[in-house]
């Protein structure tokens, strides 16, 4: 792999090679060790390959590539994700030396390394523990807790938890808040579900005004734990229909963020860093709204 970049990446879906891309993320395994219900990349019509199917690009070669991509498209901050990204340690470890800001999102059930106080981690965990391990898998919710529980004092790294909103969570969302109140968890976030065009999951809400209970009621536990749940007023209130339609079909994620998803010894550029299987006008992703709300303060 990767002697020549531009053999290296396939820039498709209307990515540029030339482009300025701030953002990008990066897929550094299609390897994973749970099997989440709601999750986009392992889903048949994503690009990907099953786990193991095909060997993985080298550490030594990925930083290359990953520092060459950095150059040529100025990216800043750099979201490491997978699969399992705590699967490739080595290559985190000196990966977030490439990048002025490093976030690396995992499922939190393999030791966390220290990767200093400038990276962040952000936790997956979708409920409280029987609401979330019928999601993310038997055994999963327990496990996370006890990693927390056995960082060490010195941990230097901060942890954020991220839930992602489900018609099977979100009912139990004030549960979770109250769940890693006194953990080493800093702080949370929700995210809403990204559908596939087809969804068969029965994870996601039909229309937009389906979704607003849920929206509602993140409302209400940011209310009841300020500080602690930091999803922003204004990006809640710009999940109301009318609002998310505007902002799903102008998203700035797509503009400013390059997906980088491992395609046997290659990147490949998906739709979106949600795959290409995916249904915008349903999008709840939380990092859509927050684009378009700091965008709106700032207009
Ligand atoms: C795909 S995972 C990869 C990193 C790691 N394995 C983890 O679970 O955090 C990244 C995040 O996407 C979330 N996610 C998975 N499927 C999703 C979907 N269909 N819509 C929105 N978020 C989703 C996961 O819950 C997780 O928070
Ligand atoms: S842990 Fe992450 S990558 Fe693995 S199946 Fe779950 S959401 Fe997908
Ligand atoms: S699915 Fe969401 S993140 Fe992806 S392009 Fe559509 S609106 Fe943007």
């Amino acid at each position: 792999m990767m002697g020549d970049l531009d053999e290296a990446v396939r820039y498709a879906n209307g990515y540029h090679p030339d482009g300025h891309y701030p953002l990008a993320l990066v897929n550094v395994t299609n390897r994973c060790n749970l099997s989440c219900a709601h999750c986009f990349v392992f889903r048949d019509d994503n690009p990907n390959e099953s786990v193991g199917a095909r060997k993985e690009p080298s550490t030594d070669d990925l930083i290359a590539l990953l520092g060459a991509l950095r150059d040529r498209h100025g990216i800043h901050s750099m979201l490491w994700m997978g699969g399992e990204p705590l699967l490739r340690k080595d290559l985190l470890r000196r990966g977030v030396g490439l990048f002025p800001k490093n976030l690396v999102v995992t499922n939190g059930t393999l030791p966390l390394v220290d990767l200093g106080p400038d990276v962040l981690y952000i936790v997956s965990l979708d409920g409280p523990e029987q609401v979330n391990d019928e999601i993310r898998g038997a055994g999963s919710f327990r496990r996370v807790m006890k990693m927390l529980d056995h960082l060490p004092d010195d941990f230097a790294t901060p942890v954020q938890v991220q839930c992602t909103v489900t018609t099977r969570n979100q009912g139990h969302l004030a549960e979770l808040a109250e769940a890693l109140r006194g953990t080493r968890v800093g702080w949370m976030t929700f995210s809403f579900v990204v559908p596939a065009e087809h969804d068969v999951t029965g994870l996601a809400w039909e229309t937009l005004e389906d979704r607003m209970p849920a929206v509602e009621e993140v409302r209400r536990v940011k209310e009841r734990y300020p500080g602690f749940v930091r999803n922003r007023t204004l990006s809640l209130d710009l999940m109301a229909p009318d609002a998310a339609r505007d902002v799903t079909a102008s998203c700035l994620t797509k503009q400013l963020l390059l997906p980088l998803w491992l395609d046997g010894d290659r990147f490949t550029t998906p739709f979106c860093c949600y795959g290409d299987d995916v249904d915008c006008t349903r999008c709840g992703a939380w990092v859509v709204f927050e684009m378009a709300a700091r965008l709106q303060r700032t207009a």
